[in-house]
This record gives structure tokens, C-alpha cells and sequence, in this order.
């Protein structure tokens, strides 16, 4: 790299710069934002799983008073290409999954919509489906990668052989359920054609990916479609380009010059917007008689959709996280008749991790060594894996600071030893990683435009992570100027482009956009520019992402309770120590490692989408069923981090920080109620039926 910026503004906790807007309600959000003469959409979905529309009754919905349209797959506009399954909305009559669009009302108003759309009456003919993900099916298949681009498979070594010598061994298999990302916002959009011109407001992850995706599914350049996000309540990976956005541009197509509103209610998100697949995962460990890990096999079973391939990492972080020179990891899949999964933050580390975390536990047990040291002594050189040296990692010295923290050293390691009130209490420990992911695609524009101050302009987003903040933090230190003197404009394909806020990449990819931009405009203009002077820059190549394996790390330590009689669950203590490169914002980055603490609490504890194999759609669609943590499950939950200096990752120095917090969570409270009661769930969640023997 060129070099680090000078942290100014960097590592400073400025307040939100967005914060003002949303606590007083006026910073708007998808649907919110002020249209004339809106209509309202409200979708019918598909009561089977599989299948054809054989017909489609709108007359009654028709007739009802205030209702414009009903598109069916017989009179929706067409969509130039059909080739993702998932997006050709209304295209065709088939039927991949129950919950699918197979038809939409747009009226006057939303109640008119919700009603018009139970007066539509659709017949099918009704084929025979599968939606039970099992280890013994028969036609589990090896996808050509997995997300985004891993290999499927890798072994190095002998893992099988090293396994039968092993000293010590463990053979395991842990399961994780189906999990719905539960974005407070809903999915929204608002979407309005003027001539062949779109623009949409919509609650997404990724305005130029939403962009890029419907010009193409219109048959449109780029350019004539436009994207607003200002603000996006959550996303959590769910808030890609998925059915909902494309329906509400469809049915705008019909009712031309009039704005259609079309927001998500949550019942309809567990069908539409994506999921976390479940997993079936085996793991055998072996070691020499002094704990270290000489065989390492991560082999997965996981879920696809029959209409459209969404192939998870979930074995990827095992090839890098531990030494140990016999390995093997595998992915399967099982195309079923279900919705498609998609990105549920940690894809593939945060259900991975659960497994091998756990699975280091049980082996440092059967070690008889403490799971902090166990870890520490199979702590690689450089990176299994590719055998590259890491541009930093420090999991050890977050497993250390984390142990001193949280009083580890007076730990009995002992099961099921420890009595209080008719609580069982134990503590537990486990790893997080998180790879530096980097997106090509962004650009930005500096330009000075009165009293000493600075327009910065890209498309990126803030989905509730801190972007207009830190986005501003870094411009004003690769400008050499105060943070009020930035003003930064985000959240609009108006804008340079940006890539998605997506795998912990958006600081990454965002700010070294507007670093190379600020270099551009400083080299131009010297020291003393004037009104009006302008210069873009982008996010540069990175020729160190082929010399180093960059990754952040961490390690978690939970208190758990354990109720002797009835299997109740609680978590006292949570401790995240985190090594991701320079914070930007200590204010922001708690909250983003806090926040996604509570999300591997809520993973560890409740969340669960049953799939009833009957009707092949989740039972429990909506928050009375579908449980999340709520205060009430933790009593003091806290995040820190190291200091990391790593000039190698980008200009900033600083790692992605979105998602690392959920990984290892589950497996510590796991790992922590083994130890308070000495039974050891390997089944997510950890429900208080699991306790009770
Ligand atoms: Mo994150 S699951 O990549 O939005």
C-alpha cells in the first residue's frame, strides 16, 4: 500500500451524523419518501410449493372499488430476461416455492390492496414437493463453488489417515436451522417510470446493485434507472435485489405516471427476501497426545433453492483458522422446493464457526487442556490454507486480553460444578474471524464548493452501520480538514458509483474510493484550491491481497445460567475482544459489534424458522413465533477491541467490523452451558427442552 492516512478524525467516537434525523423522525426512509398521487401494492402468493397456475379469477378483486389493476403471469409486462428464476416475476405459471408471487393488486390504498388481493382466486395444478433437508438423501450434489468463489471442496494432506493415528479424536455432527434476517425496516420500495426512465426508493444494501439488476431485467442502460437510499433500517445481507423490488417496478409499468408503493409485511419476508440455510455438519478432530491438531474435516450438507443455486461458505473459515497439515472440507447441497436462500450476516463463517468452535471445545476437553490454551497452541505460522503470511492476526492476544477480562484463570473446568439458587452456571469460550473482504465498483468525487468546504459524493449506504459518519471521518483526514468541513452525499446511483454494503467490505471498498479521490484533488489543486475545483478517484488495486491472507479476528467469553429444574436460559456475561485492524469510529464499531453479539445470542437461543414439510413453508412466520433476544436473555453484554496496526489491508488501515461479532457468539454460550450442566447440544438453538434430562 502507499501508505497509512494520518487518523485525525479517524479514531474519534463523532457522534452520528444521522442520528439527529432518525430519533426525530424525519429522515426518510423508503416508503416514506413524499410522492404525489401514490398507489399501493399488495402481492398474492403461491399456496403451494410446487406446481402450475392453471388459471387466475381477478374478476371480484377487479370490480372492488378503488382497485387499478391485478397482474397476473397472464398480462404482466415482460421482462427481457428470465433467466433468474427468483426475479422473473410474473413470467410464467410455474410455481417453485409456496409463498411465490403469482399475482399483485395495485389500488388506491394499501387496505384496498390487502383486500382486493384475498378476492383473487388462483387454481393449480399441484405437484408433489420436497422441502426436508436430511444427511441421507440421495441426491445431494457438489456445486461448482461456493459463495462467492471458494473452491467447493479442498484437501490437504492425508485427514483420513492422520485421523485413524490420531492420539486424541473427536467425530461430531451439529446442526444449525433455518434463520430469516429480520431488518427492523421492512423491505420497501417505491417505484415511478416517467417515459422509459425509472426511479426507485427503495430499502437496500446496494442502490447500483438494485440499479444494475433491473436495467437488465428491463432490457434498459444503466443510466436510466435510479436508486435512492438515504437511510436503510437493517438488511443483515436480505437487502440485495430480490422479487419484492422487481414486482413494484412491474406494476409501476402499468400504471404509468403514478408512483407504487410497496412495502413487505413481515409474514412476507419469510417467503420472499431470503434466509439463512440450514446446515448438517460434521467435524472430525484429531490430535497428538499433546493437543496439537494433526487432522481437521469440516464436511457440510446445506440447502438450495430448485429454482435458483445460493451454494454457502459455511466450511470456508476452517481451512484458515487453525494449524493442523491434514485437512479436508466439503459442501453439499440439496436443491429443494423452497424459497432461495441468500446473505444472513457471517455467511458461511457465523453457522461454520458454530460448528468448529464447538467442536474445538469438545477436543480440548478430550485433551484435558483449557480451551483458551488449546487454541493458542494450534495458532498457525501463516495461513493453512495458502500458505501466504497474514497481514496481521492477533487471536491470540484477543483469547488473552479476553481471558484476563473475564476472570478465566479462576475457571474450574469441571462440568455441571457449579450451583447457585438452583441455577446451573458455567462460562465459555470460542474464536470469531471474519476474511477483508474488498469490492471492486466504487468511485467518488471531491469538489470544493464554498467557504473551505468539500462535497464528497458516492453511492454508498448507510444500513444503519455508521456510513455517513465514518464515510465523513475518513474524507475529512484524507482531505486535511476538519469533519464539518465534509459534506458528504450517499445513498443515490445519482452519485459515482458504489459497491454494496455488503461482507464487511463497504468502509474497505467506500474509503479508499474517497481517499484516492482526496489524493487526486490534493495533487491537482495543492494546497490551496478554490470553489468549484473538482477531482474523482477509485477504490485502487490492492497488489498486498495476493501477498497476505487478511482476515479480522476475535474471541467471545459467555456466563450462562442454566435452570436445574425447568432448562431456562440465561446469559449473565458476554465479552467480545475484537482485532480488526484501526477503528474508525469506537462509537459506531461498539454498536456494530454489540449489535451483532445480540444477533449470536438471538441465533444461540431462539431463532429457529420450522419448516412444515407439509405445506413447504415456515411455520412460525412472524415475531410471535419466530423469537429473537430481547433484553430479558443477557445481563451485561460488552465490546472491545485491541489496537492492530495493519498497513497492508487498505489506506485506512481498518478491517470490516459489520459481521465478525456474530461469528463464534452461539458456539461460546454453547460451549459456556456445557459446561454449567455437562450436556453438550450440538442442535441450534439451545431451547430449554435440550436441558431437561
Ligand atoms: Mo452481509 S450478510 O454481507 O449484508
Amino acid at each position: 500500500m502507499t501508505g497509512l492516512l494520518e487518523p485525525r478524525a479517524i479514531g474519534t467516537s463523532l457522534e452520528r451524523l444521522d442520528g439527529r434525523a432518525k430519533v426525530t423522525g424525519t429522515a426518510p426512509y423508503a416508503f416514506e419518501h413524499p410522492v404525489d398521487n401514490g398507489v399501493y401494492l399488495h402481492p398474492v402468493q403461491s399456496s403451494i410449493a410446487r406446481g402450475r397456475i392453471t388459471a387466475v379469477d381477478a374478476t371480484e378483486a377487479e370490480a372492488l372499488d378503488g382497485v387499478i389493476a391485478v397482474l397476473t403471469p397472464a398480462n404482466a409486462p415482460r421482462l427481457v430476461s428470465g433467466d433468474d428464476r427468483e426475479l422473473a416475476v410474473l413470467q410464467s405459471d410455474e410455481v417453485g416455492f409456496r409463498g411465490q408471487f403469482v399475482a399483485a393488486v395495485v389500488a388506491e390504498s394499501s387496505e384496498i390492496a390487502r383486500q382486493a388481493a384475498d378476492m383473487v382466486g388462483v387454481t393449480y395444478d399441484r405437484q408433489p414437493h420436497d422441502t426436508e433437508l436430511r444427511a441421507d438423501r440421495d441426491d445431494l450434489y457438489a456445486p461448482g463453488v461456493v459463495n462467492p468463489d471458494y473452491p467447493t471442496d479442498t484437501s490437504d494432506g492425508d485427514p483420513d489417515g492422520a485421523f485413524a493415528s490420531a492420539a486424541v479424536t473427536i467425530d461430531e455432527t451439529y446442526t444449525t436451522p433455518m434463520e430469516h434476517n429480520n431488518p427492523m425496516e421492512p423491505h420497501a420500495t417505491v417505484a415511478l417510470w416517467a417515459g422509459d426512465a425509472l426511479t426507485l426508493y427503495d430499502s437496500t444494501q446496494g442502490p447500483n446493485l438494485v440499479r444494475d439488476g433491473i436495467a437488465g431485467l428491463f432490457g434498459l442502460p444503466a443510466d436510466r434507472v435510479r436508486v435512492i437510499a438515504p437511510h436503510v433500517g437493517g438488511g443483515f445481507g436480505s437487502k440485495t435485489l430480490h422479487a419484492n423490488v422487481v414486482l413494484a417496478a412491474v406494476a409501476a409499468r402499468v400504471v404509468a405516471g403514478r408512483p407504487v408503493k410497496f412495502a413487505l409485511t413481515r409474514q412476507q419476508m419469510f417467503s420472499l427476501v431470503g434466509y439463512r440455510t440450514p446446515t448438517i455438519q460434521r467435524i472430525r478432530l484429531g490430535a497428538d497426545s499433546d493437543g496439537r491438531l494433526t487432522a481437521i474435516t469440516h464436511d457440510v450438507i446445506e440447502q438450495t433453492s430448485r429454482i435458483k443455486e445460493f451454494a454457502e461458505q459455511t466450511a470456508v473459515p476452517t481451512r484458515s483458522m487453525y494449524a493442523a497439515p491434514n485437512r479436508r472440507t466439503t459442501h453439499r447441497l440439496a436443491a429443494l422446493d423452497v424459497p432461495v436462500p441468500t446473505w444472513m450476516r457471517g455467511p458461511g463463517e457465523c453457522p461454520g464457526m458454530y460448528a468448529l468452535e464447538s467442536a474445538m471445545d469438545e477436543m480440548a476437553l478430550a485433551c484435558g487442556l483449557d480451551p483458551v490454551e488449546f487454541r493458542i497452541r494450534n495458532e498457525p505460522d501463516v495461513d493453512p490454507e495458502s500458505g501466504l503470511p497474514f497481514s496481521s492476526r492477533n487471536l491470540v492476544a484477543c483469547l488473552r486480553e479476553g481471558a484476563r477480562r473475564f476472570g478465566w484463570e479462576r475457571r474450574d473446568p469441571i462440568p455441571a460444578a457449579r450451583r447457585e439458587d438452583g441455577w446451573l452456571v458455567g462460562t465459555g469460550v470460542a474464536a470469531s474471524t471474519f476474511p477483508v473482504i474488498r469490492i471492486p465498483g466504487s468511485a467518488a468525487t471531491i469538489r470544493r464548493v464554498h467557504d473551505g468546504r468539500y462535497r464528497v459524493e458516492i453511492a454508498a449506504v448507510d444500513i444503519g452501520t455508521g456510513t455517513w459518519t465514518a464515510l465523513t471521518q475518513i474524507a475529512a483526514d484524507a482531505l486535511d480538514v476538519p469533519v464539518d468541513a465534509v459534506d458528504l452525499q450517499i445513498g443515490d446511483t445519482a452519485l459515482p458509483p458504489a459497491s454494496v454494503a455488503g461482507g464487511s467490505s463497504g468502509i474497505t471498498s467506500w474509503g479508499s474510493a474517497v481517499v484516492d479521490a482526496a489524493r487526486e484533488f490534493r495533487e491537482k489543486y495543492g494546497p490551496d484550491p478554490e470553489d468549484g475545483d473538482e477531482a474523482g478517484g477509485a477504490m485502487p488495486d490492492n497488489p498486498d491481497t495476493e501477498r497476505f491472507a487478511m482476515h479480522a479476528y476475535g474471541a467471545q467469553f459467555a456466563e450462562v445460567r442454566v435452570h436445574a429444574d425447568t432448562g431456562e436460559i440465561r446469559v449473565p456475561r458476554l465479552l467480545g475482544v475484537f482485532a480488526a485492524g484501526r477503528i474508525i469510529n469506537p462509537r459506531t464499531a461498539r454498536s456494530q459489534f454489540v449489535g451483532a453479539m445480540t444477533m449470536g445470542l438471538s441465533m444461540a437461543l431462539h431463532e429457529d424458522s420450522v419448516m412444515d414439510p407439509r405445506f413447504g413453508q415456515v411455520a412460525n412466520h412472524d415475531f410471535a413465533g419466530y423469537h429473537i433476544a430481547t433484553n430479558a436473555d443477557i445481563g451485561s453484554i460488552d465490546a472491545i477491541w485491541i489496537e492492530e496496526d495493519d498497513p497492508h489491508v487498505n489506506a485506512m488501515g481498518s478491517k470490516g467490523i459489520g459481521e465478525i461479532g456474530i461469528v463464534g457468539t452461539a458456539a461460546a454460550i454453547a460451549n459456556a452451558a456445557h459446561h454449567a450442566t455437562g450436556i453438550r447440544i450440538r442442535d441450534l438453538p439451545l431451547t430449554a427442552d435440550k436441558y431437561i434430562r
